[in-house]
This record gives C-alpha cells, sequence and structure tokens, in this order.
C-alpha cells in the first residue's frame, strides 16, 4: 500500500502505540492511586494521546487543556506565549502534563514555570515522544512512552503542515 504524500517510513504501529499507553496509565495509575490528578493537555497535539491514556487510567482523573505557541517568530526565539489558558484554579492539585512529544523542551520548561507559580501541590510530565538529542534547556519527564532520534514525526495527534493528525500509527515524515 503507498503511503500518504510526505510520510517516509512507518515509525510505531497502532497496536504498539496502544501496548506503550497502556503501560504508561498503569504505571501512572499505581503512582497516583487514591488521588485524582488533573492532566493537563497541552493541544493541539496531545489530543490523541490524552484520550487513549485518560482511558487507560483506573484512578479518577479530571481532564483540562491549554494552548501554547511552541516558538514564537523564530525558532531560535525562545517565547513560548499561552494562547488558552488553563480555565480552573490549580492550587493544591496533582498536575500530570500530557505531551506529544518534548522536542528543545522550550514549550514545557515554560509551562512547567508558569503552573508551578500557582502552587499546585504536585507538577509531572507525561510525553509520548521524546528527542533526547534536540535538548536546549533541561526538562524532568517522569512519564515517557518513547525516546526517538531527530526525525519528523506526524500521526496519533501530530501534524505534518497540519494534515495526518488523524492517522492511527506514528510515521517517519519529510521536512514539512
Ligand atoms: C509541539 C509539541 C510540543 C512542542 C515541543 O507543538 O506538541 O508542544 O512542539 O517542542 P519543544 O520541546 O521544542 O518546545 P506544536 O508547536 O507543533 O503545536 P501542536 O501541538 O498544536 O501541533
Amino acid at each position: 500500500m503507498p503511503l500518504p504524500e510526505g510520510i517516509e517510513s512507518l515509525l510505531f504501529t497502532a497496536r504498539e502505540i496502544q501496548a506503550r499507553v497502556l503501560e504508561l496509565g498503569q504505571q501512572i495509575s499505581r503512582d497516583y492511586a487514591g488521588k485524582t490528578p488533573l492532566l493537563v493537555g497541552l493541544l493541539k497535539g496531545s489530543f490523541i494521546f490524552l484520550s487513549d491514556l485518560a482511558r487507560a487510567l483506573s484512578v479518577d482523573a479530571q481532564v483540562e487543556f491549554m494552548v501554547v505557541s511552541s516558538y514564537g517568530n523564530s525558532q531560535e526565539n525562545s517565547e513560548v506565549r499561552i494562547l488558552f489558558d488553563l480555565p480552573v484554579p490549580i492550587q493544591g492539585r496533582d498536575l500530570l502534563i500530557v505531551e506529544d512529544m518534548i522536542d528543545t523542551g522550550l514549550t514545557l520548561a515554560k509551562v512547567v514555570e508558569i503552573l508551578s507559580a500557582r502552587n499546585p501541590r504536585s507538577v509531572k510530565v507525561c510525553t509520548l515522544l521524546n528527542k533526547p538529542s534536540r535538548r536546549r534547556v533541561p526538562v524532568a519527564i517522569d512519564y515517557n512512552g518513547f525516546d526517538i532520534p531527530d526525525v519528523f514525526v506526524a500521526g496519533y495527534g501530530i501534524d505534518y503542515a497540519q494534515k495526518y493528525r488523524n492517522l492511527p500509527y506514528l510515521a517517519v515524515t519529510m521536512k514539512a
């Protein structure tokens, strides 16, 4: 079967993703036993991962979303802007930030800084994909689906020029 335009190769099948998401869900459920974590999804890329992860949890969880711009005007400019903020107070809550991908770490570092200043009880991070070779600022990752090399990726919520977020698998793409 020919791959969609711009897609170079398969990275993880839907089945491989589901297996890893279930493992993460079990691990998170053990760690948060007796608590009600607030899952903070960073849109748009995390929407499918968060949907599956939430259903893999056996603890009660609440869900909210934020929209942040990753790079501002330029990739060399570390400005990260909040386009849509959490609509609820988070003081005293156990936050689990849910990301599709951590690349330079700039987005996550800023979000952690902003949310930590609001006095939550705890802040942890769960990402589906991690590109350690691209890191520019250190970030602590508590739950990591997969380490991947420095390749462009699409599918399972992640876009290629705004396309392919709905692919059920993860693929390596050409440069968008
Ligand atoms: C991606 C991803 C992370 C961020 C990671 O978002 O979802 O939020 O980039 O990059 P960083 O570690 O270098 O900061 P993107 O800007 O592609 O937006 P999207 O989630 O709406 O697709």
